[in-house]
């Protein structure tokens, strides 16, 4: 493949596994932690594009509390102050995929960058717990413009990191609507396509599609 300028990662779901919460879900409410930890998930992502399309931005740590609360009220489990502070802090210790560790440390040709609709303090933090932080040139938070992903204007804060074309960027994610909006915006796109799940149907088709970041970097450096 033709060389990046720069490799740009999501982070939730992509490098970080939101599935980690499972565990804790499943010891508050046994029978029910994978229930909750799939529409805590579905409704941070449903509320992220709601508040952008309202132009009320919140940061990605209220709508992530947001989100919980509401998943726990739809699935009628009590959240006491002290359930929602703990299991809102395993987001600041996600586990990396297995192979994410090795896969970037395979890349250090380039240039490798985050871009995410997480908090600034949510991503360092996180990163830094997954020990990632220190393989990456910069963590990109969508704070800086205020709005969510896949609006084009958090896109364009990988170029204007970079200092190139959206052309000259390859971006990465596991989340099939993120790399829809990323194709939209003009960057190159791999979809790792964790889960098996069906193309999406937005008309913008990745790239590249690979099960995995270590079957990524097999691409890149083949
Ligand atoms: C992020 C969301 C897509 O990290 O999970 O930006």
């Amino acid at each position: 493949m033709d060389r990046p300028a720069g490799i740009v990662f999501d982070a939730y779901g992509t490098l970080l596994d939101v599935a980690s919460v499972a565990a804790d879900c499943e010891e508050r409410w046994p029978g029910r932690g994978a229930a909750l930890t799939m529409l805590w998930r579905e409704r941070q992502l449903q509320y992220s594009w709601l508040r952008s399309l309202m132009g009320r931005h919140t940061d990605f740590w209220q709508v992530t509390s947001d989100a919980l609360d509401f998943a726990c009220a739809a699935l009628g489990l009590g959240l006491t102050p002290a359930d929602r502070e703990a299991l809102l802090a395993v987001y600041l210790r996600l586990t990396p995929f297995p192979e994410v560790v090795s896969a970037l440390g395979r890349l250090t040709d380039f240039r490798r960058l985050v871009l995410s609709n997480g908090t600034p303090d949510m991503l360092r933090a996180g990163l830094e717990h997954a020990g990632l932080a220190d393989q990456l040139e910069a963590i990109l938070s969508v704070e800086s413009v205020g709005v969510f992903k896949p609006a084009p204007q958090v896109y364009a804060l990988a170029t204007a990191h970079l200092g190139c074309a959206p052309a000259d960027i390859l971006f990465v994610s596991s989340n099939g609507w993120d790399i829809a909006g990323a194709a939209s915006f003009g960057l190159r796109t791999a979809w790792l396509n964790r889960a098996g799940a069906p193309a999406e149907r937005l008309g913008l088709a990745p790239e590249i599609i690979v099960p995995d970041l270590a079957a990524l970097a097999d691409v890149i450096m083949a």
